[in-house]
């Protein structure tokens, strides 16, 4: 288990490039299971999550051969195979983007409930609706879902939610009925540019997908899908995550390989509260640009709300709460994804953060400086919240289970040291080498001494 020691007060400033996004490498590896022949995927993060979504796959019937600078090639050996484990899921919640391409190609599937995490109870309920409207047999028993079908049929799904879409169970419906006899109808589609990433993955084996990227998906059925070759775009919310760095500490960030059309409720946010956003074509190829990021003067309070896409992410709430510390006046911000979604405001508590919280609402106070301490990750996008509050906090700060960051960030201590940073990676042996307990005269030893 490692730990970041982290020398905060340094500004942050430089360039980086984006690595992959994780939430589309993950339901478009999972995909391949639907599918003969090679795949090969270019630009895939270095992640803990792909590594075991890849030691899933195996399990499954899938060759997965990681090669150099990113590229991952994966290949269909045992179309028997239909059991996900409990012991790789549950490390995972992802892992539930198997059950649908399971149930598309191979008529079955027995997957682990991937069960809560520290952001919520996080149910499928959506997920089995949709496929049990494609008519699939749906049991859950024992903690796993049992599911069959002889051959799956179009139909008209409506996978909205009390909190909008669902992002997961618009891939696994949209998966199984890429395979299903007829057309199928989803209304309600999450849009998430990662969901449009693995329609137009799906659309290249061959699947006949229409309407990505908005909440209305029409999918005419096939008899196969043919491997292929994709490039995974770049992760928005490790984007926003170094951009928020530089706005946290004055820096002036630039960022290569991005697609800026994906985060632009995140820019429009940080320009409106006085940082300097600018787009450059990239000389690389137009799919990506460059984005910089600059913030030389005070900023204003924040009020955002986290929203499905194209809103606000939730998962860049965590960080925004990060920045709000750093800002004076009263920030108000709330996620109407994942009401619970606020493990982080404790952890920055200790940092000296002015944060009250009720229900899915938390207002920071500005005011206070954010000094360094011992603190605790918890998930991976409050693992972030805390290295960019360390970043911009007086002294030295020790973040420990950063575990939960490596499952989502590639080398996010590589990047933000060469934006400037001073972040040292250490085993977590508990007991040393934590942050000095500060110098303090108590009153009484005042007046002794007096
Ligand atoms: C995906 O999770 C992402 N993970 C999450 O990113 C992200 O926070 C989330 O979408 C929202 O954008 C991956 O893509 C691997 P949802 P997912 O189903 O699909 C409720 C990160 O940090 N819901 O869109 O699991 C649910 O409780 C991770 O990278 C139901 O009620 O999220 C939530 O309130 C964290 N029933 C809301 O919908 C269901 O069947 C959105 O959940 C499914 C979801």
């Amino acid at each position: 288990m490692d730990k970041f020691v982290v020398q905060g007060g340094r500004r942050i400033a430089g360039s980086v490039a984006v690595s992959g996004a994780k939430n589309a490498a993950l339901p478009i590896m999972a995909a391949v299971i639907a599918s003969q022949g090679e795949t090969v995927l270019e630009n895939v993060p270095d992640l803990v999550d792909v590594r075991t979504l890849s030691a899933l796959l195996r399990t499954l019937g899938v060759m997965v051969t990681p090669a150099a600078d990113g590229q991952v090639r994966l290949q269909v050996v045992d179309p028997g195979a239909c059991v996900a484990d409990y012991q790789l899921v549950r490390q995972m919640r992802a892992s539930i983007c198997v059950l649908g391409p399971l149930l598309g190609r191979r008529g079955k599937a027995c997957v682990s409930l991937p069960g809560g995490c520290n952001i919520g109870t996080r149910p499928i309920d959506l997920h089995l609706k949709g496929l049990a409207a494609l008519g699939a047999e749906i049991e859950v028993r024992n903690g796993y879902v049992l599911a069959s079908a002889r051959r799956l049929r179009g139909a008209a799904i409506h996978l909205g939610g009390s909190r909008g879409s669902t992002v997961t169970g618009t891939c696994n419906v949209m998966s199984a009925a890429a395979l299903a006899q007829g057309t199928t109808i989803i209304t309600a589609a999450a849009c998430e540019p990662e969901v449009v990433a693995l329609a137009d993955f799906l659309n290249a084996m061959g699947a006949r997908i229409a309407g990505q990227g908005t909440p209305r998906l029409e999918i005419e059925g096939v008899e196969c899908l043919q491997g292929t070759r994709c490039r995974i775009i770049p992760d928005r919310i490790e984007a926003a995550t170094l951009l928020i760095a530089g706005a946290m500490t004055q820096g002036q960030v630039e960022l290569q390989d991005v697609r800026p059309e994906h985060l632009t409720a995140v820019l429009e946010l940080l320009a409106e509260i006085g940082c300097q956003i600018e787009i450059q074509a990239d000389q690389k190829t137009a799919a990506v640009q460059t984005l910089k990021l600059s913030a030389g003067g005070p900023l204003h309070p924040l009020d955002v709300t986290a929203l499905p896409y194209p809103g606000i992410p939730t998962d860049v709430q965590a960080q925004l709460m990060a920045l709000a510390c750093t800002i004076p006046g009263a920030s108000v911000i709330r996620d109407q994804v994942f009401p619970d979604r606020f493990m982080h405001v404790a952890e920055l508590g200790r940092m000296g953060a002015r944060i009250r919280q009720q229900e899915s609402t938390a207002v920071v106070s500005g005011e206070c400086r954010l000094t360094g301490a011992n603190v605790m990750a918890s998930d991976l996008r409050a693992s972030a919240a805390l290295v960019l509050a360390a970043l911009a906090a007086e002294g030295e700060t020790t973040i420990r289970r950063i575990y939960h960051l490596d499952r989502g960030y590639a080398a996010l201590e590589q990047k933000l040291n060469a934006l400037g940073a001073h972040v040292t990676r250490l085993p977590d042996q508990w007991g040393t080498g934590h942050s000095p307990v500060p110098e303090w005269t108590s009153p009484g030893q005042q007046r002794k001494s007096a």
